[in-house]
Formats: structure tokens, sequence, C-alpha cells
């Protein structure tokens, strides 16, 4: 039988994990310091590295890089694909760029740099919906009803949904 401290620390260290899932992040863009360059390869792009992140509404994407030499543009799509620079959403030269990913969908990010949008210094950076947040691929309300005895945890419930398990595993601890 498991006692009552191991259940308890168990429990507190579910509610940290589900907690993580949940919390806003500010996330730094290629997971370093001066990542936002012209890429040595492809698999060294920021969509290479983007492509193994996630990302939610609320997180933020961190740009550290030498503001004398560079910056970011956040662009629409056309202006991602053809690296045209005139006229961005928004111009960031900071050398400590923050954005704040305020909805789901794609956001567009290029240099400002002349030339450096060709060579591949560019991101896109795709939010998931909140359906979508802790388990994809998101079950159908079927799936939810009929479903397995873990329910599956989404969006704006998600926390109330943690508490749950964790009230259920010290229960289950317990008695
Ligand atoms: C770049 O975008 C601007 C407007 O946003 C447009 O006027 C211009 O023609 C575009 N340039 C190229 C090369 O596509």
């Amino acid at each position: 039988m498991a006692s009552f401290s191991t259940t308890l620390a168990s429990s507190m260290m579910l509610t940290l994990l589900l907690l993580s899932f949940c919390e806003a992040k500010d996330i730094v863009v290629g997971g370093k310091t001066d990542a936002w360059k012209v890429p040595s390869s492809e698999s060294d792009s920021l969509n290479h590295w983007a492509e193994s992140s996630r990302f939610r509404i609320g997180d933020s994407l961190v740009w550290k890089y030498d503001a004398q030499k560079d910056s970011v543009l956040q662009v629409n799509k056309e202006a991602y694909v053809n690296c045209n620079t005139t006229n961005p959403i928004a111009e960031h030269k900071d050398g400590n760029t923050k954005v704040e990913l305020d909805r789901s969908g794609p956001f567009y990010f290029i240099s400002g740099v002349k030339g450096n949008c060709e060579k591949g210094e560019k991101l896109v950076v795709v939010v998931l919906s909140t359906r979508h947040r802790l388990i994809s691929p998101a079950p159908s309300p079927m799936e939810f009803e009929g479903g397995p005895a873990v329910a599956p945890i989404s969006g704006a419930s998600s926390l109330k949904g943690g508490l749950l398990v964790v009230l259920a595993v010290l229960a289950w601890g317990l008695f």
C-alpha cells in the first residue's frame, strides 16, 4: 500500500507536470541565443527547430540576437514566401524581441537584413487551437463520453481536469 506521503509527493509531481503543460511559456527561438541567423544547413534551420516544438496560445517567442546586425520582421504569408521586407506587420530591432502568440494559426517571421531571408533566415510557427492543446490528436466528443478511464484533458478545462486526476490518484492511494 502506498503511504500517504508517497501519494502526496506523486500527486504534487503530477500537478506540477500538468501545470507545466498549461502555463504560458517564453520560448527562445532556436532554443538558444544567436540562433536568429542564416542557417548553415537545412537541419540547422529554424523551421526545422519549429517543427519539433509546440506552440500554444499565450506562449511568447523570444529572439536574442545582435541588434547591430539583424532584426525580426513579422510579416504575412505572401511577404514570407517572397522574402519581401518592404511592409512588415511589425518590425523589431532591439536585439531581445518578444512576440506573444495571441491566437491560433501561423505566424511568419523573416530577417530584416537584405538577402538573409532568401538564404533561409525565416521562421513560420503554427499555434495549435485550444482544442489540441494537451493531447493530440484531439478526441471527438463521442470518444470522450464513451471513452477510456483516463479522460482526455483539453483547453480551458485542462487545469480542472488536472486537479481531478490528482484527486483521483489521492483517493486511489488512500482507500
Ligand atoms: C513587397 O510588398 C509591397 C507591399 O507590401 C509591394 O508593394 C511590393 O510590390 C512587394 N515587392 C515584391 C518584390 O514583391
